[in-house]
Formats: structure tokens, C-alpha cells, sequence
């Protein structure tokens, strides 16, 4: 397959896509070679498993450690899972609400944590609580020899100013709604099983992964292509290539102790929706329309203390605004799944 330069200005197919973001840099494919197999990934069919999945794998390959990756979900989309198998990467089907299937996965020394539930939450609370409490419990439980990492929100903490510089890992977690205080209690819930065994966690709390088919910066742009009106209320945002937020998650492994680490994980910078409204509006060809006025309070997140153990971003975000802008105006495939970024009140 042809490789392009990571900071090309279009990426042009999903064949493209895939293997930009599942392409291992070295500090991944030296982590890689030091894991013993397997890698188990839980909740590995969503928007970031697969990927990470076949990362991980890549870099193995490349690493010539012929680690096992396997993913483990429901796989209520089939299609994930062959995508996944095509790849070299095993898939387990399992229900982590269900404890007799959890106990039946395969021991593993590395685990990530990916599985969870916010939208539909409105519709149906307490599945989101029992997705976010019982499937941590039922892992924590199965894995206490593990090194775990668990993605968390940046929902746990509450709106902050935009010159606060964005929350941080030391902030009281301020959970509004029933995601973000569920989310509370997915960590909450795998601190007591890092404390109770000692079982090695790292917590990320993570802030936006963006891909070209779903995303904030994909929701904005799709915004600005169809003349909708951008609400620049949530006035600020932080975000991260998904590429590179499943590479810190992965190397985030050799992270996790106990009591569990805490860690926020997402880009360098905080973004202004009105800001990006316009360069969508100047890539596109587009008048923008933008409603309502700045709050000063936004979600935002402070990764400064991952960025000094796992490094920075590799992705510029100016890139992966060009190649949003480029695929949006191309037709190319996205997800038909808005991030509602907007939503101040907390229901998903
Ligand atoms: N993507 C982001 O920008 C973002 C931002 C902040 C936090 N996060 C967190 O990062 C994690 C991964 O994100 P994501 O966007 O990939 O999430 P996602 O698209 O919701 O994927 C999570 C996966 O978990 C699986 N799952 C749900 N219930 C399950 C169950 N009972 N048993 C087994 N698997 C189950 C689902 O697959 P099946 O239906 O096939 O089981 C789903 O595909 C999530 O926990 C999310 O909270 C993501």
C-alpha cells in the first residue's frame, strides 16, 4: 500500500485512513516488544478499539515479538469483527455485565479497558450505570495480576474557565449528569480493586479522540459544509488524533501501579469552536454561520503531566484539520455519530 507523509494535505479513502492511524511509531514497536502475550482489548469493537487493536498488532509485527492481540466485545456490529480477524487480531465475543463470561477470558498480563456507554443514556440511566460500574467490577475482579489501563472522561471534572489552562489530574472530579458521574464510578470502582489487590491501574481520562468519520472536528465541519448554524456556547475544546491517543494508551501500560494512576490524555492545545468554525468556512469554500456567545466556562482537560511521561502528540491538529476539511468535501464515509460536544447540562 502506498504510505503517504503523515502531514499530506488530504487523506483520500478509509483504506488510507486505516493504515495512517494504525501505523506504529518506534517508541510503540521498543513497548511492544517488552509485553508478553496476550493483549487483551474489552470493548475492542467501538470507535477507537479496532484500531488500537491492529496498532498494537503492526507494532508487534514490526517488533517481531508476534505478541497476540485480541479484542473482546459483544461485536453487536459483526463487521467490526472481521475487519479486526482480516488484520490478524483474535476477537473473543463476551458480555463483560456478565461474570461467568468475563471468567472465561484468557489470562492476560495487559489489559485495555475501552468498554462503556454515553449516548442512549437519557433514554436508559441505569444501563449506563450497570455498564460503567458492574463490567469495571467484573474486569477488576478477573484481572488482579494485571496491568490495566481503563479509559475515563474528561466529563468527571466540571466546566472550568478557558484561562484556567483546562482541569487537572489533582481538580475535585465534578461530575454533571448521569455519564459523567457514572463515569465517576467506573473509576471509582477500579481504584477500590487497585487499592483492594493491588492490582496495577492506570486511569486516562481522555478528551475527544478525533478520526476523519466521527469527532469534533468532523462535527464542526460537517456544520460549516451544510450551511448549519455552529453553536459556539461550548466555546473551547480540546482534542487528540486518534492515532495518537491509542499509542499513549497502549504505552500507558507500563504506567499503571497502585493505588491507580490517574492521567488526563488528549492534544496540547485548546481549541476555539468559533476559530475552527472559520477555518472549516476557509478550507470549505463556506460562509459561516455561527449562534450564541462564548461561555467562559468549557470542558477542558490539562494533559501536561501524561505529555511529560508519554510525550506529546505526534499529529499536528492543523494537519488533521486539513484532512477533516478534504474528507467532509470528498463525501467520504463517517459515522452518523455526533459527539454532541455542545451539551452544557450533562445528558447524553
Ligand atoms: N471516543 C472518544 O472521543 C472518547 C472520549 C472520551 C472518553 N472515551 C472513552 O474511551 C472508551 C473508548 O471509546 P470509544 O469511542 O471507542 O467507545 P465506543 O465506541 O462506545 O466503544 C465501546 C465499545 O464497548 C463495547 N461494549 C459496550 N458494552 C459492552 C458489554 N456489556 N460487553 C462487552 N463490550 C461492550 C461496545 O461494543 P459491542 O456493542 O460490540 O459490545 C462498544 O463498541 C470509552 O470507554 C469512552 O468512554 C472516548
Amino acid at each position: 500500500m502506498m504510505q503517504r507523509s503523515e502531514h499530506t494535505n488530504i487523506i483520500e479513502a478509509e483504506s488510507e485512513l486505516d493504515e495512517l492511524m494504525t501505523r506504529p511509531r518506534q517508541a510503540l514497536i521498543d513497548f511492544v516488544r517488552t509485553m508478553s502475550s496476550p493483549l487483551l482489548v474489552l470493548g475492542g469493537s467501538g470507535k477507537m478499539g479496532p484500531t488500537l487493536a491492529v496498532l498494537a498488532k503492526r507494532a508487534a509485527e514490526q517488533a517481531g515479538s508476534g505478541l497476540q492481540v485480541i479484542a473482546v466485545s459483544r461485536f453487536s456490529d459483526e463487521s467490526a469483527r472481521s475487519w479486526l480477524e482480516e488484520r490478524g487480531v483474535e476477537t473473543i465475543q463476551c458480555d463483560l455485565l456478565e461474570r461467568k463470561q468475563v471468567a472465561m477470558l484468557p489470562d492476560a498480563e495487559n489489559v485495555i479497558y475501552m468498554a462503556g456507554r454515553k449516548f442512549g443514556t437519557r433514554a436508559n440511566p441505569p444501563l449506563t450505570w450497570a455498564m460503567n460500574t458492574i463490567a469495571p467490577a467484573n474486569v477488576a475482579e478477573r484481572f488482579p495480576q494485571s496491568r490495566i489501563v481503563a479509559l475515563s472522561t474528561g466529563n468527571v471534572y466540571g466546566e472550568v474557565s478557558r484561562s484556567s489552562g483546562g482541569s487537572v489530574e489533582s481538580d475535585e472530579p465534578a461530575p454533571v449528569g448521569d455519564y459523567a458521574n457514572a463515569s465517576l464510578a467506573r473509576e471509582r470502582i477500579f481504584e477500590y480493586y487497585s487499592t483492594k489487590n493491588a492490582a496495577r491501574i492506570c486511569l486516562l481520562r481522555l478528551n475527544y479522540a478525533v478520526d476523519l468519520r466521527y469527532g469534533v472536528l468532523v462535527d464542526i465541519a460537517q456544520k460549516v459544509y451544510r450551511g448549519e448554524p455552529v453553536d459556539v456556547t461550548m466555546g473551547h475544546l480540546n482534542c487528540i488524533w486518534q492515532g495518537d491517543a491509542n499509542e499513549m494508551c497502549i504505552r500507558a501500560l507500563d504506567l499503571a501501579a497502585s493505588p491507580a494512576r490517574i492521567l488526563n490524555l488528549t492534544g496540547a492545545d485548546i481549541l476555539s469552536v468559533r476559530d475552527l468554525a472559520r477555518r472549516f468556512g476557509e478550507l470549505l469554500g463556506k460562509e459561516v454561520k455561527v449562534v450564541g456567545e462564548e461561555s467562559d466556562r468549557a470542558l477542558l482537560n490539562n494533559a501536561s503531566a501524561a505529555f511529560a511521561v508519554l510525550g506529546t502528540p505526534a499529529t499536528p491538529l492543523d494537519a488533521v484539520i486539513r484532512w477533516t476539511a478534504s474528507w467532509i468535501a470528498s463525501g467520504n464515509r463517517t459515522l452518523g455519530k455526533p459527539t454532541h460536544f455542545e451539551v452544557k447540562d450533562g445528558r447524553y
